[in-house]
């Protein structure tokens, strides 16, 4: 697995997050940041700052159904609970547990 980026102690890999997290060494995160799709573009609409919006946002955030949309979901969010560090603030791990 090639990193796009690397720089002193930082990385960067771009690609699929769910063929690249299982790659990367357990325990090893002190910190996860995620900004997921929703999946919530389903042909409706939103209120923006007063406006009527799509919220149609492209194919990677078309639901594929509640049962394979939480598949999704499961897999990235484990895949991060087993690269926690065993140290990291009991909040995050916590957070992951449900
Ligand atoms: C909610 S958006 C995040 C937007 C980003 N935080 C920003 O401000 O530009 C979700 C992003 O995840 C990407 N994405 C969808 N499935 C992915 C996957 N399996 N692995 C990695 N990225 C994925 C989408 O292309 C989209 O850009």
């Amino acid at each position: 697995m090639n990193p796009y980026f690397q720089k002193d102690r930082f990385t960067l890999y771009h690609g699929n997050s769910l063929e690249i997290l299982p790659q990367l060494p357990a325990d090893s995160f002190d910190m996860i940041y995620a900004d997921p799709p929703y999946r919530l573009s389903n042909g409706g609409f939103t209120s923006e700052s007063g406006r009527l919006v799509s919220v149609n946002k492209g194919g990677w955030d078309k639901s594929e159904g509640v049962e394979e949309d939480f598949k999704f979901h499961k897999k990235w969010i484990s895949e991060c609970r087993r690269l926690f560090c065993r140290a990291a603030t009991e909040g995050g791990v916590e957070s992951l547990r449900y």
